[in-house]
């Protein structure tokens, strides 16, 4: 992540929780972050009150208020793991219209060829081949995939 965070850019984070990742985001532009839990937002703005950033309350999908190719860098942990084929699927068109050209966008998402994803019934159905497929046939080009790191998922970077 941190070879992508450059103090002229805009970034974007899905599902920032407790903002385990988002502290090293903090060095963009502008930075928005988005969730679909209002509560965890509130608690996120305690913690980090900086200039530039921005808490938006989801749907689940979308990005509202986002305005359309504004965003650098796209980020997502632990949030993908948990959500359905025809969910990513829709959050992937959505995305399309806010990422500039040539934006990166890094998501880690649940890999059931891995047996700790297996044995985790909260992970959703997804691998490397349905990831990459969704990716491709949303228009997006495959850039990196990182498919040994972690033991209960998989990442993939890709651009528009
Ligand atoms: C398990 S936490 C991960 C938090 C953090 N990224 C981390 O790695 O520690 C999942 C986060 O995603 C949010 N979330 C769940 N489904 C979501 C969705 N469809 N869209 C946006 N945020 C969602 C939850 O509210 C929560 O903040």
């Amino acid at each position: 992540m941190l070879a992508y965070v450059r103090p002229e850019d805009t970034a974007l984070e899905i599902g920032a929780g407790g903002g385990r990742w988002t502290r090293y985001l903090l060095d963009f532009k502008k930075l928005y972050v988005v969730d679909y839990h209002v509560e965890l937002l509130t608690e996120l703005k305690k913690k980090f009150c900086k200039p530039g950033m921005e808490f938006i309350k989801n749907n689940g999908t979308d990005f509202p208020g986002i305005p359309e190719r504004s965003i650098d860098y796209l980020f997502s942990f632990g949030t993908f793991m948990h959500l359905d084929a025809p969910i990513i699927e829709i959050y992937l068109a959505n995305m399309k219209k806010i990422l500039k050209p040539g934006a990166n966008a890094v998501i880690q998402y649940s890999d059931k060829t891995k047996i700790m994803a297996q044995l985790n019934e909260n992970f959703s159905e997804n691998t490397p081949d349905k990831m990459r497929t969704m990716v491709l046939n949303a228009g997006y080009t495959i850039r990196e995939e990182d498919l040994t790191t972690m033991w209960h998922s998989s990442v993939i970077r890709f651009t528009i």
